[in-house]
């Protein structure tokens, strides 16, 4: 049971001061993290461990076998999430402190996304464990299933499970039409009671997920630790532009509808509106498939994605619009017809100022320069925010890069994460009791 203390409606006196000297096992953390990049590992390079695949049943069972010799309860919910807690603590008993992030990549991903932020969140939960410390509002870790929704294309399918705002989960397939009900058996959740993952309203008093920075700001300038203050929203369009199949060498040019060509040229305006036009922030065709795909012979048909981004909801609204009005004119111009439709829309979030603050102040604590920032990468963090405050720690990128095989970090800034993640889980506990 979480031990409440709701008259003193926080840490008693001398709280942080108590532990201020507390720290993870940094070795530990670094070989757990180089454990667990073992698993989706791709002969093609970096790690291919999409969510709900085989390769993240896998990486879930790597961490419940750690949490059993750590002494920490474990259970999966219905929609295949990992939640994580002391023995002693029942997790639906009291509001509490969620701590986490996911384990699956996209294709040929890298080994820290989102891997680093649950491995961190248990070696927070393990130390605080392992010395016996008092939370007034205690800790749950998570690893989130499927965030990424490389495979089952519904991004933040765990968090938005959890959080009560997964609509029409079953509906969900891959692209070759497998339900998601048959993935989700073989990861340990239940399809006829996925509706159960959802706690109820005011069941999470706050929320903090340490991720890295996906990006090269900090490692620029220098600064080991990253607040984030907000994250971009998104929208994915899924784009059918229906041209004709014809023989490449005896239709006259004059005479197709050559859905290749349209493709492209949507691909390019998608390009102009986050550039020339400044439409929105970013604006990213990453998928394509043609068929027949075939040398000679034009292409009858091309399935794209277009994702826009953006922190501001109206300029989000208009890179949408810029994109259908683009498909619309690539039609009309082309003779290929030209459907998108919004497989997916994540608002843009705050952080909430408190737990900006308790972040802030774990990396005083530490000695750590740290720099107040956006995130344009998504999270499972931005779900959570629609039903509780979040908080959001970075670490360095190197080079800044992520979503590939050469994303990396420093082990010292690794462990200086996780010692921010454990600071900060103390020092929100004011800002969390105030929930409770
Ligand atoms: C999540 O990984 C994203 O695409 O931002
Ligand atoms: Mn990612
Ligand atoms: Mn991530």
């Amino acid at each position: 049971m979480p031990k409440q203390n709701l008259q003193a409606r926080g840490p008693v006196d001398g709280f942080l001061e108590g532990h201020a000297g507390l720290r993870i096992d940094g070795a530990r953390l670094l070989d757990r993290l180089e454990e667990l990049a073992k698993i989706g590992a791709d002969p093609a390079g970096g790690i291919t461990r999409l969510g709900l695949s085989a390769q993240e049943n896998a990486a879930m069972a790597y961490l419940r076998d750690l949490c059993a010799e750590a002494g920490l309860a474990t259970e999966t919910d219905p929609a295949g999430n990992l939640l994580v807690h002391r023995p002693r603590t029942r997790r639906e008993a009291a509001p509490v402190l969620l701590v986490g992030s996911h384990v699956d990549t996209v294709v040929q991903g890298g080994r820290l996304d989102g891997a680093y932020g649950v491995i961190a969140a248990l070696e927070v939960l393990q130390v605080l464990h392992e010395n016996d410390v008092d939370l007034p509002v205690e800790m749950v870790a998570v690893a989130f299933a499927n965030e990424e929704g490389a495979l089952i294309q519904t991004p933040f399918w765990g968090s938005r499970a959890l959080c009560g705002s997964l609509e029409d989960g079953l509906a969900a397939e891959d692209r070759a039409g497998r339900p998601v009900s048959a993935y989700l058996a073989q990861a340990g959740g239940s399809p006829e009671r996925l509706a159960d993952a959802a706690w109820s309203p005011g069941a999470i008093a706050a929320y903090l997920e340490l991720h890295i920075e996906q990006g090269p700001s900090l490692e620029r300038l220098g600064v080991p630790i990253g607040v984030v203050d907000g994250i971009v929203g998104r929208t994915i369009l899924d784009i059918d532009v229906v041209g004709e199949a014809q023989h490449a060498g005896t239709t006259p040019m004059a005479d197709r509808r050559d859905a290749m060509v349209a493709a492209a040229e949507i691909i390019l305006a998608v390009q102009r509106i986050a550039t020339e036009d400044a439409v929105c922030a970013t604006a990213t065709t990453g998928y394509l498939e043609a068929h027949p795909n075939v040398t000679n012979t034009i292409t009858g048909t091309v399935r794209l994605t277009v994702e826009v981004r953006d922190t501001d909801p109206a300029k989000l609204v208009r890179g949408e619009a810029a994109v259908r009005s683009e498909c619309a004119r690539v039609s009309a111009a082309s003779g290929c017809a030209v459907e998108a439709r919004a497989s997916m829309r994540s608002r843009s979030v705050s952080t909430a100022p408190p737990l900006r603050d308790a972040v802030r102040g774990a990396a005083d604590t530490l000695g750590l320069p740290h720099l107040t920032m956006p995130s344009g990468a998504g999270h499972d963090a931005q779900i959570v925010a629609l039903v509780a405050p979040i908080g959001m720690i970075f670490v360095p990128s190197k080079r800044g890069i992520s979503h590939a095989p050469g994303e990396d970090t420093a082990p010292a800034d690794l462990v200086h994460g996780a010692n921010v993640l454990l600071h900060s889980v103390l020092g929100a506990q004011t800002a969390a009791a105030e929930r409770v």
